[in-house]
């Protein structure tokens, strides 16, 4: 077992990675308050690994809500469920509420925890790619609403994260591959020899080495646990980590979220990232041949579709880029391992390489 700490300037907690986790009754006793505890997962992940965690939490009052798998399910209404069921069960200021599940589950859990009587403890067990080297870590919860994505939230931080590498076996191909664009993301943004590393090792991690996935996830919590530190509330630096998202949402919103998993449309939106940065001079086309080899090789779709109109897909780009409370942030490459925020407004450029991406023909890899 690996633990990184993310250190923040209220308190530290520890990310824990390593086989069999779940079922260390010593470490979840280590970190969980003396109350009672609330196991949140969905009706995919429960019946995978609610027992073990159940068993190793034996001795503790622990309750269960297993909510409906899906997106669809991150809202207003499913936050009023997990707080009715703190309410129904007695939780006090010194309960726990366990997100056992992927981004989802721990979006909508580490929401609940930050608001039920105004904040109890929160450990997030992520069992997707994604959750464990990205949402799981950094205090960000929230729920989606009819006019927008994660448009209701708060930080609240975990007072631990324990990722069980185990429960990666049992993960949908699909699911494995978007999460592997988050993965490229730390290497593009901020970690030259991490992506050199992915692009030796891409055979193994396809095939789910569980050294090298080891090793994979723990180099993401260590960058993404040093831009936390720096950055807990996204002033600056943090907003690197939404390379190739602008896009991104875009490209998941004007496809009605039905098309794209969100680490295939950040794959989409790394790539016209990183052309846009060698529109705008920044940085040689290497970046993005070697983004966009990468990419291909996990398996990733690269290019925006046919069928989208390049007007509307940049109607949604402004949208997020004014949810940006602190105005228009776009986040370039000046090379492989280094990332710059952008201000300047781009629409021409924007445009040009939505239409260059789309004569370039699509690669369709949904489903695979
Ligand atoms: P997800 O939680 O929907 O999980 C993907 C699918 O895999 C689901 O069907 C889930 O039930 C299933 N699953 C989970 N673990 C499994 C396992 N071990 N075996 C088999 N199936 C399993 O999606 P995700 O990609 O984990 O997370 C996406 C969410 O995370 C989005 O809502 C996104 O907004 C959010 N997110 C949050 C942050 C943050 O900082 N808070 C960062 C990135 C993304
Ligand atoms: N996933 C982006 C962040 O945590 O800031």
């Amino acid at each position: 077992m690996q633990s990184i700490e993310v250190r923040l300037e209220s308190h530290s907690y520890p990310v824990y990675t390593g086989s069999g986790l779940l079922q260390q009754s010593g470490l979840w006793a280590r970190h969980l308050a003396p109350g009672k505890i609330l196991i949140v997962s969905n009706d995919v992940v429960a019946p995978l690994y609610l027992e073990p965690v159940r068993q190793a939490l034996s001795g503790r009052v622990v309750e269960h809500l297993i909510l409906p798998d899906g997106e669809a399910f991150k809202t207003l209404d499913t936050f009023s469920t997990v707080v009715d069921q703190l309410v129904r069960m007695k939780a006090r200021r010194d309960s726990n509420l366990l997100a056992l599940g992927g981004g989802v589950v721990g979006d909508i859990g580490g929401f609940s925890a930050a608001c039920y009587m105004r904040g109890i403890r929160l450990l997030q067990a992520p069992t997707t790619l994604l959750a464990q080297v990205d949402s799981s870590v950094g205090g960000k919860t929230g729920v989606n609403h009819a006019a927008g994505k994660n448009l209701v939230g708060a930080f609240h931080q975990p007072a631990a994260v324990i990722a069980d590498m185990d429960t990666l076996e049992t993960l949908p191909r699909r699911e494995f591959r978007a999460g592997l664009a988050e993965v490229v993301k730390y290497g593009a943004i901020r970690d030259a020899d991490f992506f050199e590393w992915l692009e030796r090792n891409t055979a193994a991690i396809l095939q789910r080495d569980s050294n090298l996935l080891a090793a994979l996830v723990q180099t993401c919590v260590e960058n993404k646990a040093a831009v936390v530190a720096q950055d807990e509330r996204e002033a600056g630096l943090r907003a690197t980590l939404n390379f190739g998202h602008t896009f991104g949402h875009a490209l998941e919103a004007v496809t009605a979220y039905q098309a794209y998993l969100h680490g295939e449309a950040v794959a989409v939106g790394m790539v016209l990232a990183a052309k846009l940065s060698h529109l705008r001079g920044l940085c040689d086309d290497s970046c993005a041949n070697r983004l966009e080899a990468l990419l291909e090789t996990f398996g990733l779709p690269l290019r925006i579709p046919r069928t989208i109109v390049p007007e509307a897909l940049y109607e949604f780009i402004e949208l997020d880029k004014k949810a940006v409370s602190s105005g228009l942030r776009f986040v370039l490459l000046s090379a492989i391992g280094q990332s710059l925020i952008h201000s300047e407004s781009m629409k021409d450029d924007i445009l040009s390489v939505i239409r260059q991406s789309q004569q370039n023909g699509e690669i369709e890899r949904h489903g695979t």
